[in-house]
């Protein structure tokens, strides 16, 4: 029996199967339930007691090598693993897959993220669905102020309100929460109004609010930093001049007017002849606000200011419609692969 047993074994050794269908032979010839193992698994229990032990170990050596290759053979024809072609060489270059270039608002944000982190802003971040008391009260808006109607409020659910938040503004309140001071911050983020879509405005924008709360923080700080900012992001002859505005939680509030960066305040289609163009808007955080939100009025006094990211980007790549951020044609976002 000993040598029948390593015959097959010689046998299964050289064994060569070229497709499934002969693999399956293969089991079905050695393995199956009346194949040529199982017979030897019968004869074996007429072994006698003496040789038991060493036809034994023989057998089952046999078993695992018929097992280990039936599982090479059914490995190798298994979908996929088929037949590569003699013909296709692999060792020759693949084709160039066209590399893809930043989205333009992406680019904006972080060189605006640059260039306040060189003067020690740091990054913050809140949820884009927001409570009431974040979006609105904590910032000063009075229940049924019309204020509230300034902002096309996207609401989630209604009394207690949650909303997706108007504006960044938002952020603020959480940092100053959440942070001793002296804080001083920027934080990017999407934003919602109810608007319809047009050239100029769309439901989904972005924005980056700055937040700077410490002793002694005055107006000059304030106009200091954004000249700061307008000159690194628009050039160093760019100018600006702030109006006199109004928003709940600054006061005294302002809008920032650049000189127009197409004609450099001469007057042209983009500025409508005015030779300047709005870029945000600004203030002293009101004492209101920094008491809601816990932080001693008295000590401390603060400047925020918030900028949509889609209007800078216009004014600096001068893209004339606001949509052309969200279509994501390829032949308008390829042509700022070179601004890497
Ligand atoms: N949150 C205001 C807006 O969305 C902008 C702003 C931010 C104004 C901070 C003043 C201070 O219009």
């Amino acid at each position: 029996m000993i040598e029948k047993i390593q015959e097959l074994i010689q046998e299964i050794v050289n064994f060569e199967v070229s497709n499934a269908e002969e693999a399956d032979q293969f089991r079905i010839k050695f393995l199956s339930r009346k194949g040529l193992l199982n017979d030897l698994f019968e004869d074996f229990k007429k072994v006698d007691n003496a040789s038991k032990r060493e036809v034994g170990q023989k057998l089952n050596e046999l078993k695992s090598i018929a097992q280990s290759r039936s599982n090479e053979f059914k490995e190798r024809f298994e979908a996929g693993s088929s037949s590569i072609s003699k013909d296709l060489d692999l060792s020759l270059p693949s084709e160039v897959s066209e590399l893809g270039s930043r989205h333009p608002l992406s680019l904006v944000r972080k060189e605006i993220i640059d260039i306040f982190s060189h003067i020690g802003f740091t990054v913050s971040e809140g949820p884009e669905i927001e409570d009431d008391w974040h979006n609105f009260s904590a910032l000063n808006f009075p229940e049924e102020h019309p204020a509230r109607d300034m902002q096309d409020t996207f609401f989630i659910e209604k009394k207690p309100d949650i909303t997706l938040r108007t504006h960044t503004s938002s952020v603020q309140v959480r940092v100053m929460e959440n942070q001793k001071p002296p804080i001083r911050t920027i934080s990017p983020g999407r934003v919602f109004r109810n608007e319809a879509i047009s050239a100029r405005a769309h439901c989904i924008f972005h924005q980056v609010e700055g937040l700077y709360i410490d002793e002694d923080v005055s107006f000059a700080d304030l106009k200091q930093t954004l000249m700061y900012f307008a000159k690194e992001m628009f050039g160093d002859k760019t100018k600006i001049r702030l109006r006199p505005s109004y928003f709940p939680f600054t006061e005294p509030s302002a809008e920032m007017d650049i000189s127009c960066p197409f004609c450099a305040g001469k007057g042209c289609n983009i500025c409508k002849g005015a030779g300047w163009v709005e870029i945000l808007g600004c203030g002293m955080v009101d004492p209101n606000v920094l008491e809601n939100a816990g932080i001693d009025s008295k000590k401390y006094t603060g400047f925020a200011f918030g900028m949509g990211i889609e209007r800078i980007t216009m004014l600096k790549y001068q893209v004339k419609d606001l949509r052309l951020f969200f279509e994501n044609d390829v032949r308008f976002l390829n042509q700022f692969k070179s601004a890497f």
